[in-house]
Protein backbone atom coordinates (compact mmCIF):
# COMPACT_ATOMS: atom_id res chain seq x y z
CA UNK A 1 0.00 0.00 0.00
CA UNK A 2 1.51 3.31 -1.15
CA UNK A 3 0.52 6.66 0.94
CA UNK A 4 -0.16 10.29 -0.25
CA UNK A 5 1.79 13.28 1.28
CA UNK A 6 -1.32 14.92 0.97
CA UNK A 7 -4.49 13.38 0.04
CA UNK A 8 -6.19 16.10 -1.28
CA UNK A 9 -8.95 13.58 -3.51
CA UNK A 10 -10.15 12.49 0.18
CA UNK A 11 -11.16 15.83 0.88
CA UNK A 12 -13.18 16.29 -1.97
CA UNK A 13 -15.06 12.86 -1.50
CA UNK A 14 -15.99 13.80 1.30
CA UNK A 15 -17.45 16.81 0.18
CA UNK A 16 -18.52 16.14 -3.24
CA UNK A 17 -21.88 17.31 -3.20
CA UNK A 18 -21.16 20.40 -2.01
CA UNK A 19 -18.28 21.40 -4.26
CA UNK A 20 -20.15 20.16 -7.20
CA UNK A 21 -23.07 22.32 -6.85
CA UNK A 22 -20.67 25.19 -5.40
CA UNK A 23 -19.23 25.15 -8.91
CA UNK A 24 -22.11 24.45 -10.84
CA UNK A 25 -23.75 27.59 -9.40
CA UNK A 26 -20.56 29.69 -10.18
CA UNK A 27 -20.68 28.56 -13.66
CA UNK A 28 -24.35 29.30 -14.11
CA UNK A 29 -24.34 32.68 -12.35
CA UNK A 30 -20.97 33.36 -14.43
CA UNK A 31 -19.38 34.82 -11.91
CA UNK A 32 -16.14 34.11 -12.53
CA UNK A 33 -14.25 37.25 -11.42
CA UNK A 34 -15.11 38.41 -7.90
CA UNK A 35 -19.00 38.47 -7.29
CA UNK A 36 -21.43 37.57 -4.23
CA UNK A 37 -18.97 33.57 -3.23
CA UNK A 38 -15.85 36.45 -2.96
CA UNK A 39 -17.57 38.99 -1.07
CA UNK A 40 -19.25 36.15 1.19
CA UNK A 41 -16.36 34.27 1.41
CA UNK A 42 -14.21 37.58 2.61
CA UNK A 43 -16.67 38.24 5.41
CA UNK A 44 -16.27 34.31 6.63
CA UNK A 45 -12.93 34.11 6.96
CA UNK A 46 -12.19 37.65 8.60
CA UNK A 47 -15.45 36.34 11.37
CA UNK A 48 -12.93 33.19 11.80
CA UNK A 49 -9.95 34.95 11.98
CA UNK A 50 -10.96 37.34 14.23
CA UNK A 51 -9.55 40.28 11.78
CA UNK A 52 -11.69 43.40 10.90
CA UNK A 53 -11.02 42.99 7.13
CA UNK A 54 -10.44 40.32 4.63
CA UNK A 55 -8.75 41.27 0.94
CA UNK A 56 -8.80 38.27 -0.62
CA UNK A 57 -6.18 37.72 -3.68
CA UNK A 58 -4.77 35.28 -6.54
CA UNK A 59 -2.55 33.78 -4.20
CA UNK A 60 -0.04 33.94 -1.18
CA UNK A 61 2.90 35.25 -3.02
CA UNK A 62 0.74 38.56 -4.22
CA UNK A 63 -0.75 38.63 -0.23
CA UNK A 64 2.83 39.69 0.69
CA UNK A 65 3.39 41.72 -2.73
CA UNK A 66 0.47 43.62 -1.93
CA UNK A 67 0.73 44.35 2.03
CA UNK A 68 4.55 45.76 1.86
CA UNK A 69 2.75 48.29 -1.37
CA UNK A 70 0.45 49.25 1.05
CA UNK A 71 2.73 49.78 3.90
CA UNK A 72 4.65 51.89 1.78
CA UNK A 73 7.79 50.09 0.94
CA UNK A 74 10.59 51.47 -1.60
CA UNK A 75 13.78 50.93 -3.18
CA UNK A 76 16.49 50.56 -0.47
CA UNK A 77 14.62 49.93 2.00
CA UNK A 78 15.54 46.66 3.92
CA UNK A 79 12.98 44.23 5.46
CA UNK A 80 14.34 41.88 8.17
CA UNK A 81 12.91 38.43 7.59
CA UNK A 82 13.56 34.64 8.95
CA UNK A 83 16.49 31.89 6.84
CA UNK A 84 13.91 29.28 6.33
CA UNK A 85 10.58 29.59 4.13
CA UNK A 86 9.22 29.32 1.07
CA UNK A 87 10.72 31.50 -1.08
CA UNK A 88 7.95 34.11 -1.41
CA UNK A 89 8.84 35.67 1.37
CA UNK A 90 11.71 36.93 0.61
CA UNK A 91 11.37 37.24 -3.21
CA UNK A 92 8.50 39.56 -3.01
CA UNK A 93 11.10 42.38 -0.45
CA UNK A 94 13.28 41.86 -3.48
CA UNK A 95 10.18 42.46 -6.05
CA UNK A 96 9.91 46.10 -4.36
CA UNK A 97 13.78 46.87 -5.03
CA UNK A 98 14.28 46.54 -1.06
CA UNK A 99 16.60 44.37 0.94
CA UNK A 100 15.32 41.14 2.78
CA UNK A 101 18.07 40.65 5.78
CA UNK A 102 17.35 37.06 6.79
CA UNK A 103 17.99 36.10 10.33
CA UNK A 104 18.64 32.61 11.49
CA UNK A 105 15.85 30.02 13.05
CA UNK A 106 15.30 29.20 16.42
CA UNK A 107 16.35 25.75 16.59
CA UNK A 108 13.08 24.48 18.90
CA UNK A 109 10.84 25.85 15.93
CA UNK A 110 12.61 26.52 12.96
CA UNK A 111 10.65 29.80 13.34
CA UNK A 112 12.86 33.62 12.94
CA UNK A 113 15.04 33.11 16.34
CA UNK A 114 14.03 36.52 17.90
CA UNK A 115 17.16 37.00 20.10
CA UNK A 116 19.51 37.63 16.77
CA UNK A 117 16.71 40.40 15.13
CA UNK A 118 17.93 43.22 16.98
CA UNK A 119 21.27 42.90 15.74
CA UNK A 120 20.19 43.43 12.13
CA UNK A 121 18.09 46.64 12.24
CA UNK A 122 19.68 49.56 10.69
CA UNK A 123 18.69 52.77 9.63
CA UNK A 124 16.91 51.29 6.35
CA UNK A 125 15.09 48.57 8.01
CA UNK A 126 11.59 49.61 7.72
CA UNK A 127 9.67 46.17 8.63
CA UNK A 128 10.24 42.58 9.93
CA UNK A 129 7.99 39.47 8.40
CA UNK A 130 7.92 36.74 10.52
CA UNK A 131 7.07 33.20 9.29
CA UNK A 132 4.87 30.73 11.37
CA UNK A 133 6.24 27.95 9.89
CA UNK A 134 5.27 24.54 9.30
CA UNK A 135 2.18 25.51 11.11
CA UNK A 136 3.78 26.69 14.30
CA UNK A 137 3.97 30.58 15.17
CA UNK A 138 6.90 32.49 15.67
CA UNK A 139 7.39 34.54 19.21
CA UNK A 140 4.93 36.96 18.11
CA UNK A 141 5.03 38.78 21.62
CA UNK A 142 8.58 39.12 21.27
CA UNK A 143 8.94 40.34 17.50
CA UNK A 144 6.15 42.68 18.16
CA UNK A 145 7.76 44.14 21.26
CA UNK A 146 11.07 44.78 18.88
CA UNK A 147 8.79 46.12 16.25
CA UNK A 148 7.61 48.79 18.23
CA UNK A 149 10.52 49.89 20.04
CA UNK A 150 11.79 50.07 16.50
CA UNK A 151 8.92 51.85 14.63
CA UNK A 152 8.74 48.86 12.47
CA UNK A 153 5.84 47.12 10.76
CA UNK A 154 4.87 43.75 10.59
CA UNK A 155 3.80 41.42 8.36
CA UNK A 156 3.00 38.00 9.58
CA UNK A 157 3.45 35.08 6.68
CA UNK A 158 0.06 32.59 7.82
CA UNK A 159 0.43 31.24 4.45
CA UNK A 160 0.90 27.26 6.66
CA UNK A 161 -0.81 28.48 9.91
CA UNK A 162 -4.22 28.73 9.75
CA UNK A 163 -6.14 29.10 12.72
CA UNK A 164 -2.32 28.17 15.04
CA UNK A 165 -2.53 30.27 18.20
CA UNK A 166 0.17 31.53 20.97
CA UNK A 167 -1.60 32.21 24.32
CA UNK A 168 -4.82 31.75 22.76
CA UNK A 169 -4.19 34.48 20.13
CA UNK A 170 -4.72 33.27 16.54
CA UNK A 171 -2.19 33.42 13.91
CA UNK A 172 -2.57 37.19 12.00
CA UNK A 173 -3.49 39.12 15.01
CA UNK A 174 -0.44 40.55 15.76
CA UNK A 175 0.99 42.25 13.31
CA UNK A 176 -0.07 45.03 10.99
CA UNK A 177 -1.03 42.59 8.05
CA UNK A 178 -1.32 38.81 7.59
CA UNK A 179 -1.23 37.23 4.50
CA UNK A 180 -2.36 33.85 3.72
CA UNK A 181 -2.12 31.33 0.96
CA UNK A 182 -5.06 28.69 -0.36
CA UNK A 183 -2.70 26.70 -2.36
CA UNK A 184 -4.33 23.84 -3.29
CA UNK A 185 -2.05 21.88 -0.46
CA UNK A 186 -2.76 24.34 2.70
CA UNK A 187 -4.75 23.72 5.46
CA UNK A 188 -7.23 25.14 3.90
CA UNK A 189 -6.88 24.84 0.59
CA UNK A 190 -8.60 25.62 -2.95
CA UNK A 191 -8.55 24.18 -6.02
CA UNK A 192 -5.84 26.08 -7.86
CA UNK A 193 -4.45 29.25 -6.44
CA UNK A 194 -5.92 31.57 -4.11
CA UNK A 195 -4.64 34.12 -1.32
CA UNK A 196 -5.84 36.68 1.26
CA UNK A 197 -4.72 39.75 3.39
CA UNK A 198 -6.07 40.55 6.50
CA UNK A 199 -5.69 43.52 8.59
CA UNK A 200 -7.52 45.53 11.41
CA UNK A 201 -6.51 49.11 10.12
CA UNK A 202 -9.69 50.27 7.49
CA UNK A 203 -7.15 52.00 5.28
CA UNK A 204 -4.55 49.68 4.66
CA UNK A 205 -7.35 46.98 3.91
CA UNK A 206 -8.91 49.97 1.26
CA UNK A 207 -5.58 50.52 -0.27
CA UNK A 208 -5.11 47.30 -0.29
CA UNK A 209 -7.93 45.93 -2.31
CA UNK A 210 -7.67 49.19 -4.66
CA UNK A 211 -3.91 47.89 -5.76
CA UNK A 212 -4.69 44.37 -6.00
CA UNK A 213 -8.00 45.49 -8.35
CA UNK A 214 -6.00 47.52 -10.60
CA UNK A 215 -5.91 50.61 -8.46
CA UNK A 216 -9.70 51.17 -7.85
CA UNK A 217 -13.13 49.38 -5.87
CA UNK A 218 -15.02 50.78 -9.08
CA UNK A 219 -14.54 49.29 -12.70
CA UNK A 220 -12.77 52.21 -14.40
CA UNK A 221 -12.11 54.65 -11.60
CA UNK A 222 -8.36 54.09 -10.82
CA UNK A 223 -7.30 55.89 -7.88
CA UNK A 224 -3.80 54.22 -8.43
CA UNK A 225 -1.55 52.27 -10.77
CA UNK A 226 -2.32 48.90 -9.20
CA UNK A 227 -2.02 44.91 -10.54
CA UNK A 228 -4.32 42.32 -11.32
CA UNK A 229 -4.45 39.96 -8.25
CA UNK A 230 -8.18 38.71 -7.29
CA UNK A 231 -9.52 36.10 -6.06
CA UNK A 232 -11.52 34.08 -8.90
CA UNK A 233 -15.28 33.18 -7.96
CA UNK A 234 -14.60 29.42 -8.40
CA UNK A 235 -12.37 29.71 -6.28
CA UNK A 236 -14.26 31.47 -3.71
CA UNK A 237 -17.49 29.17 -3.79
CA UNK A 238 -15.22 26.73 -3.30
CA UNK A 239 -13.70 27.81 -0.39
CA UNK A 240 -16.83 28.99 1.25
CA UNK A 241 -17.90 25.20 1.36
CA UNK A 242 -14.18 24.05 2.93
CA UNK A 243 -13.94 26.69 5.71
CA UNK A 244 -16.89 25.79 7.81
CA UNK A 245 -14.96 22.27 8.27
CA UNK A 246 -11.04 24.13 8.76
CA UNK A 247 -11.48 23.97 12.57
CA UNK A 248 -12.55 20.25 12.73
CA UNK A 249 -9.69 19.39 10.11
CA UNK A 250 -6.99 21.44 12.32
CA UNK A 251 -8.37 18.82 15.76
CA UNK A 252 -7.67 15.88 13.38
CA UNK A 253 -4.87 17.33 12.10
CA UNK A 254 -2.94 17.89 15.65
CA UNK A 255 -4.20 14.48 16.81
CA UNK A 256 -2.45 12.85 13.41
CA UNK A 257 0.52 14.67 14.73
CA UNK A 258 0.12 13.29 18.37
CA UNK A 259 -0.37 9.59 17.04
CA UNK A 260 3.13 9.92 15.57
CA UNK A 261 4.70 12.43 18.72
CA UNK A 262 3.37 9.03 20.86
CA UNK A 263 4.53 6.36 18.21
CA UNK A 264 8.13 7.62 17.40
CA UNK A 265 8.96 8.99 20.96
CA UNK A 266 11.13 6.28 21.85
CA UNK A 267 13.54 6.05 18.17
CA UNK A 268 16.20 6.97 18.46
CA UNK A 269 18.48 9.41 16.51
CA UNK A 270 15.43 11.24 15.04
CA UNK A 271 13.73 14.70 16.15
CA UNK A 272 10.12 15.24 16.02
CA UNK A 273 8.69 18.62 16.10
CA UNK A 274 8.34 20.49 19.50
CA UNK A 275 5.40 21.98 20.49
CA UNK A 276 6.46 24.94 22.32
CA UNK A 277 4.10 25.67 25.66
CA UNK A 278 1.58 27.94 24.76
CA UNK A 279 1.39 27.71 20.92
CA UNK A 280 -0.78 25.51 19.29
CA UNK A 281 0.65 23.96 16.05
CA UNK A 282 -1.51 23.67 13.31
CA UNK A 283 0.72 20.79 11.78
CA UNK A 284 0.95 22.04 7.84
CA UNK A 285 3.94 20.00 8.08
CA UNK A 286 4.74 17.44 10.09
CA UNK A 287 8.69 17.53 10.21
CA UNK A 288 11.15 15.17 11.66
CA UNK A 289 15.21 15.42 11.80
CA UNK A 290 17.44 12.80 11.56
CA UNK A 291 21.28 13.40 10.51
CA UNK A 292 20.33 10.45 7.86
CA UNK A 293 18.09 12.08 6.10
CA UNK A 294 18.23 11.48 2.56
CA UNK A 295 18.97 7.51 3.32
CA UNK A 296 15.90 7.52 5.43
CA UNK A 297 13.97 8.76 3.39
CA UNK A 298 14.80 6.12 0.17
CA UNK A 299 14.15 3.59 2.95
CA UNK A 300 10.55 5.47 3.27
CA UNK A 301 10.09 5.77 -0.58
CA UNK A 302 11.20 2.20 -1.00
CA UNK A 303 8.42 1.54 1.71
CA UNK A 304 5.82 3.07 -0.40
CA UNK A 305 5.94 6.51 1.91
CA UNK A 306 6.55 9.73 0.28
CA UNK A 307 8.47 12.42 1.69
CA UNK A 308 9.35 16.14 0.92
CA UNK A 309 12.03 18.76 2.30
CA UNK A 310 10.40 21.93 3.12
CA UNK A 311 13.14 23.41 1.97
CA UNK A 312 16.07 21.89 0.95
CA UNK A 313 18.15 25.10 1.02
CA UNK A 314 17.44 27.74 3.77
CA UNK A 315 16.82 31.14 1.72
CA UNK A 316 20.43 32.77 2.13
CA UNK A 317 22.20 30.20 0.25
CA UNK A 318 19.99 29.75 -2.54
CA UNK A 319 21.34 30.93 -5.69
CA UNK A 320 18.56 33.49 -5.54
CA UNK A 321 20.95 35.54 -3.03
CA UNK A 322 24.13 34.29 -4.19
CA UNK A 323 24.79 38.22 -4.88
CA UNK A 324 24.40 38.85 -0.50
CA UNK A 325 27.46 36.56 -0.50
CA UNK A 326 26.38 35.18 3.03
CA UNK A 327 28.09 32.14 4.53
CA UNK A 328 27.14 29.25 6.49
CA UNK A 329 28.37 30.29 9.58
CA UNK A 330 25.94 33.42 9.72
CA UNK A 331 23.24 30.72 10.29
CA UNK A 332 24.16 27.90 11.67
CA UNK A 333 21.15 26.47 12.64
CA UNK A 334 19.64 26.90 9.33
CA UNK A 335 22.63 25.37 7.47
CA UNK A 336 22.50 22.39 9.82
CA UNK A 337 18.80 21.71 9.41
CA UNK A 338 18.50 21.79 5.97
CA UNK A 339 20.38 18.58 5.69
CA UNK A 340 18.61 17.11 8.65
CA UNK A 341 14.51 18.02 7.78
CA UNK A 342 12.39 15.39 6.55
CA UNK A 343 8.38 16.05 6.17
CA UNK A 344 6.06 12.92 6.61
CA UNK A 345 2.63 12.59 5.15
CA UNK A 346 0.43 14.31 6.92
CA UNK A 347 -3.48 15.71 6.14
CA UNK A 348 -6.50 15.58 8.53
CA UNK A 349 -7.71 11.76 6.64
CA UNK A 350 -4.56 10.22 7.51
CA UNK A 351 -5.78 6.72 8.95
CA UNK A 352 -4.37 5.08 11.63
CA UNK A 353 -3.23 2.04 9.29
CA UNK A 354 -1.95 4.84 6.70
CA UNK A 355 0.68 5.95 9.90
CA UNK A 356 1.14 2.80 11.67
CA UNK A 357 2.93 2.34 7.56
CA UNK A 358 4.74 5.28 7.94
CA UNK A 359 5.85 5.09 10.94
CA UNK A 360 6.76 1.19 10.79
CA UNK A 361 9.13 2.21 7.29
CA UNK A 362 10.81 5.13 10.21
CA UNK A 363 11.41 2.05 12.33
CA UNK A 364 12.96 0.03 9.48
CA UNK A 365 14.96 3.39 8.41
CA UNK A 366 16.43 3.44 11.56
CA UNK A 367 17.81 0.07 12.31
C1 LIG B 1 5.51 30.38 4.06
C2 LIG B 1 4.84 30.64 2.74
N1 LIG B 1 4.72 31.90 2.32
C3 LIG B 1 4.11 32.20 1.17
C4 LIG B 1 3.60 31.22 0.35
C5 LIG B 1 3.02 31.60 -0.96
O1 LIG B 1 1.72 31.17 -1.18
P1 LIG B 1 1.20 30.86 -2.65
O2 LIG B 1 1.75 29.54 -3.07
O3 LIG B 1 -0.29 30.85 -2.48
O4 LIG B 1 1.64 31.97 -3.55
C6 LIG B 1 3.69 29.88 0.76
C7 LIG B 1 3.12 28.77 -0.01
O5 LIG B 1 3.47 28.35 -1.03
C8 LIG B 1 4.34 29.58 1.98
O6 LIG B 1 4.47 28.31 2.39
Amino acid sequence: MSIPFVDLHAQYRALKDEIDEAIARTIANSSFVRGHDVEAFEAEYSQLMEAKHTVSCANGTDALYIAMKALGIKAGDEVITTAQSWISTSETIGQHGAKPVFVDIDPTTSTIDVSRIAEKITSRTVGIIPVHLYGQMADMPAVMEIAQRHNLWVIEDCAQAHLATINGKKAGQFGNIATWSFYPGKNLGAMGDAGAITTDDPSLARHMACFARHGGLVKGDHEMEGINSRLDGLQAAILRVKLPHLVSWTTQRRAVAKRYDIMMADIAHIKTPTEVSGREHVYHLYVIESENRDEMAEVLKANGVPTVVNYKRALPFLPAYAHLGHRPEEFPVAFRLQNQILSLPIFAELTEQQQDIVVSAVRDAVA
